[in-house]
């Protein structure tokens, strides 16, 4: 089949490269030249597990292709995918400017049938947005389908090459079957693909990614209530989990979850239920609570040092919203520099993969270290932010040489009670006694 993508961001490359992974010839197409010409050039703009091999290796087989041509791709294509950016506006919901203006550059330039695939996360009721954008423009037989991805940063191949499902969002029978031609070496090897309307698969995103924020959430809020009567989280956690209704993956506390999906994916359900005049009660809260949980350790920190962190220099392990990604988008350890830089304390930030990115945001209002020990020379106390694995096992006897005071506030429960017991540190996790 010959497909294009329009917008090669995250989630454009990744589809495109798995698409021409998969046998069929894809025309990615973008509108940063610049962009496009590294692309032909064999360099890929992100980085992601994986993505590099995939991509030259379809390069090479000439089954990928780039241009900023719209019209040239569109002319080639049976199927174009929308793969574009649909940022939050101020209110929370999502712009939808991008994806309305290619819809009308597509009513304007198709000459023959074409199904449109929405890939972007858009709310309810965009594929019909789309649908009536083209057909102003065009008398041309068109199809308009909605088909959400559920790739994580970091095994964004991973997921994109082994789909837990496939879901389509259809009510036309002739793009139905196309799609399921698309998706037929996944489904040949016994991936699900789950076929609805148009509106049930465009809110299946934002359910899907809502569910697993609540789950967080609620993990988080269990997590600080077991601190309150002296349980234990990690074996609430292994209790709750073996339950396979339960399960458990995304039952780990920590300092609040971020990123680009959950974050603006949450704000944007709460929005959109607002304009239905409609209450989603569980998702204010978690919003709510979890603005709180990022920040949750400032408090303890301030608690430590007796009510004043003025002066305090805070030595913090990772900057990314979570491990083997340099994405600081919505991470916690900003809101947790924020907070510790209003309070009049320094900090000094070791990250070596999201170090540059902070860079570019907060500049040198931050120190930052080349490496994990060197960042606790003379601070008053560690934070961890992010669940690098080099955290997982440190030199406690050489971190203790480092810092002022033995002290870790640990966002992210990197160390078992047995380590931190070992360890002759004051050690504060998320959901677990204070080892003193
Ligand atoms: C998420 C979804 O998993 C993916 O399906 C969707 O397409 C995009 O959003 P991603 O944002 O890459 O993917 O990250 P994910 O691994 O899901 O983590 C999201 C946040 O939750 C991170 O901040 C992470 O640290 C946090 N998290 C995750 C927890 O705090 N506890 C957990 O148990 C799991």
């Amino acid at each position: 089949m010959n497909i294009s993508i329009v917008g090669t961001g995250y989630v454009g490359l990744v589809t495109g490269t798995t698409l021409a992974e998969l046998g069929n010839t894809v025309y990615c197409v973008d509108i940063d030249e610049n962009k496009v010409e590294r692309m032909k050039q064999g360099i890929v703009p992100i980085y992601e597990p994986g993505l590099e091999e995939m991509f030259l290796r379809n390069i090479q087989a000439e089954r990928l292709f780039f241009t900023t041509n719209i019209k040239e791709a569109l002319d080639k294509s049976d199927v174009i995918y929308l793969a574009l950016p649909t940022p939050p506006g101020e209110d929370g919901s999502a712009d939808l400017s991008y994806v309305i203006s290619v819809a009308n550059q597509i009513g304007e330039m198709m000459t023959s049938y074409k199904v449109i695939v929405n890939k972007s996360t858009v709310p309810v009721g965009t594929a019909d947005k789309v649908r009536e954008v083209i057909s102003a423009k065009t008398q041309i037989p068109f199809d308009v389908v909605s088909n959400p991805e559920f790739l994580r940063e970091g095994f964004a191949v991973e997921d994109s090459m082994n789909p837990s499902r496939v879901v389509v969002g259809s009510s036309s029978e002739k793009a139905k079957d196309i799609m399921a031609k698309i998706y037929q070496p996944f489904t040949n090897t016994g991936v699900p693909i789950i076929f609805m309307d148009e509106k049930s698969s465009e809110l299946t995103k934002y359910a899907a990614n809502s569910f697993l924020a609540v789950k967080i959430t609620f993990m988080n809020e269990i997590a600080n209530y077991c601190e309150k009567v002296g349980a234990d989280v990690d074996k609430v956690r292994l209790g709750m989990g073996s339950d396979d209704r339960i399960g458990h993956r995304f039952l780990f506390p920590g300092i609040g979850y971020g990123g680009s999906c959950f974050p603006k994916d949450v704000k944007a359900l709460i929005k959109s239920g607002k304009e239905e005049n409609f209450d989603f009660k569980i998702l204010e809260a978690t919003e709510y609570i979890n603005k709180k949980q990022k920040v949750i350790l400032v408090d303890e920190i301030e608690k430590y040092f007796g009510g004043n962190i003025q002066g305090k220099k805070i030595a913090m392990w990772g900057l990314a919203f979570k491990a083997n990604t340099d994405d600081i988008r919505e991470a916690s350890s900003l809101d947790n520099i924020e907070l510790l830089l209003e309070k009049g304390a320094q900090v000094v930030a070791y990250d070596a993969i999201a170090e540059e990115n902070v860079r570019k945001i907060l500049g040198d209002k931050i120190e930052y270290s080349k490496d994990m020990y060197s960042a606790l020379e003379g601070a008053d106390c560690l934070l961890i932010a992010t669940e690098w694995s080099e955290f997982k096992n440190p030199n406690f006897e050489l971190m203790a040489s480092k810092l002022k005071n033995k002290v870790i506030f640990d966002g992210r429960n990197m160390f078992s009670m047995e380590q931190a017991e070992g360890s002759g540190f004051f050690y504060k996790s998320i959901g677990r006694k204070t080892v003193r």
